[in-house]
């Protein structure tokens, strides 16, 4: 029951679509500009850094905040916390990718994932932040960049996971990977078309328009 609350309250997080927010108030409809995507990258793309920046930033703190919230508030059962931290995050980033009062079409999940990474392991976070920013500084492809990262996310929250740095009892262990491989899967889905065009070599790079 606990799971189920924490994914329901991440998705109503989720729905607070920051980048739909930030270009309508500044007269622009993010979905219908550059790559169509809501999320901070399309919005870096179509209305420039400090835009860009701001969303992220937006959607960061929405899953970084409920994730804090939820492990303090579960601080009592320290064999579960941190499993239910990680759906509270999955329910965000559903929220996100998913709102449906806009047609199930929002983001693709990424600057959420970042706050996820940032309540579970800054090790890890540390680890995904270095590689992105030398992939997106080499390739400019955040798409490619943002793989790198779920990926890392997901070897991290085994590895760290199964050596027991999150306090999970062993029984809820095959759970927690199972979520965590749901957040990585997750963000490959969004990213298909992107992949389609990483694998053609026409992949949209940051500082073009599209
Ligand atoms: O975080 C999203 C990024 O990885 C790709 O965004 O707009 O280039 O499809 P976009």
């Amino acid at each position: 029951m606990e799971r189920i609350i924490c994914l329901i309250a991440g998705y109503a997080c989720g729905l607070l679509q920051t980048g739909y927010i930030y270009s309508r108030m500044h007269h622009v409809d993010i979905r219908k500009e550059g790559s169509g995507n809501s999320g901070s990258t399309n919005v870096l793309r179509v209305m420039g850094v400090k835009a860009g920046a701001t969303v992220f930033f937006g959607d960061f703190l929405k899953t970084l905040i409920p994730c804090l919230v939820v492990r303090y508030l579960f601080r009592g059962q320290p064999d579960v916390r941190n499993l239910l931290v990680l759906y509270t995050a999955l329910g965000v980033i559903l929220g996100h990718n998913y709102p449906f009062y806009m047609g199930f079409k929002g983001g693709k999940g990424i600057a959420a994932t970042a706050g996820l990474l940032v309540a579970m392991d800054l090790r890890v976070t540390a680890v995904c932040l270095i590689l992105f920013i030398l992939i997106v500084a080499v390739t400019r492809y955040v798409s490619l960049g943002s793989l790198v990262v779920v990926t890392v996310f997901l070897a991290g929250m085994i590895f760290f996971g199964g050596r027991g740095d999150y306090g999970i009892a062993s029984q809820y262990l095959t759970e927690f990977y199972i979520v965590s491989a749901c957040v990585t899967g997750l963000a490959y889905w969004r990213h298909r078309a992107n992949i389609v065009r990483l694998v053609h070599g026409n992949e949209n790079k940051i500082g073009s328009k599209k």
